[in-house]
């Protein structure tokens, strides 16, 4: 029996990465799509979402808008930076068409607190932008803090942020909805910038993607190569950029791909290291830990299975439109 899951996503280049792993991952049920802000509006991600859903052949996948900005805001702005890494309509420029089919009505939150009652523990969230929708969940229904099983892509444990020296990107959107997250979920593994900055593409694998010659590997290929480039400039050192969010979703479908250490985790609110992920000092001693966070990754394995996934997702999508000869070349 596959697995359920959800996916939490501000689509977002990785994120329609994990979304491909996701959809070519037998061991996995799609139940639905929640939508958050983040490196886009929501309205543009969860567009994003359906487009992606429809090039794959899975419109039949529900997508909820969820909360459009942080708990200690009243509006959301796209970062200058979030536009410079997934472009201005967060897939990096790559065209889809308009999706056919409409998020659907019902709100996320409640799609959120539903699910974890009606599945369980056969039921994984991966949450891979800011935690503001699931705050909001735990808040509505203890229910859902108690039983929910989240594998979370965010979080910097044992090295620097990626956008402020002490926070990663999506607990810097919204620090109170994260620290809730750990302070009130009973299972949390936390996939941070510890591992997935390890776990890197290059243009080499991309253009296995495009050698397809279908339209699933064309924006596979066109979307991360915008991507590799955003990392050429803002981290040359890596040598290719970080597959932030598919790794959560692979290890919500194989937690041995990584190695974690079992700990009440925090996010510091206040001062110079706001949006900081760490211990929480006075559940230090709690012999209960809430939370995992991954210090190691399989690079190689996750690697082969992230290539091996997408790429025969891809190959199951139509063939590229012939190109329509140019006048010169008549
Ligand atoms: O820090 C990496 C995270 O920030 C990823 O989820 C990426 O999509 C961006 O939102
Ligand atoms: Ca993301």
């Amino acid at each position: 029996m596959p697995r359920k899951i959800i996916l939490d996503l501000d689509t977002g280049i990785d994120d329609a990465l994990a979304l491909a792993y996701a959809l070519g991952s037998p061991e996995l049920e799609v139940i639905g799509i929640t939508g958050t802000y983040g490196n886009v509006a929501v309205e543009t991600g969860v567009r994003n979402a359906l487009a992606i859903l429809e090039l794959f052949g899975r419109s039949d996948i529900p997508v909820y808008a969820g909360v459009p900005h942080a708990r200690t805001r009243d509006s959301f702005e796209v970062l200058e930076i979030s536009e410079f890494i997934h472009g201005v309509n967060g897939i990096g420029e790559a065209v889809l068409p308009e999706p056919s089919v409409q998020a659907a009505g019902g709100n996320a939150v409640d799609f959120l607190v539903q699910s974890v009652r009606e599945h369980g523990e056969d039921l994984v969230i991966v949450p891979t932008g800011p935690s503001t929708t699931i705050a909001a969940a735990i808040e509505a229904d203890d229910h859902f803090a108690e039983n929910a099983r989240i594998v979370m892509m965010g979080g910097a444990l044992s090295v620097p942020g990626n956008v402020r020296p002490w926070a990663e990107a999506n607990v810097n959107q919204d620090p109170e909805a994260t620290d809730l997250l750990f302070r009130r979920s009973r299972d949390v593994t936390m996939i941070g910038l510890d591992v997935t900055l390890q776990t890197l593409l290059t243009t080499e694998e991309t253009a296995q993607w495009r050698e397809l010659g279908t339209a699933g590997g064309d924006f596979l290929a066109d979307a991360t190569d915008y991507y590799i480039r955003a990392y050429e400039t803002t981290a040359p050192n890596l040598g290719g950029c970080g597959l932030h969010d598919p790794l959560a979703v692979a290890v919500a479908v194989d937690p041995s791909l990584v190695t974690c250490l079992d700990i009440n985790l925090k996010v510091d609110l206040v001062g110079e290291t706001r949006g900081r992920t760490i211990g929480d000092h006075d559940r230090l001693n709690d012999p209960v830990k809430t939370a995992r966070v991954a210090v190691a990754v399989d690079v190689e394995r996750f690697l082969a299975e992230f290539m091996q996934r997408l790429t025969s997702l891809a190959e199951r999508t139509p063939a590229r439109r012939d190109l329509v000869p140019q006048a010169a070349d008549r």
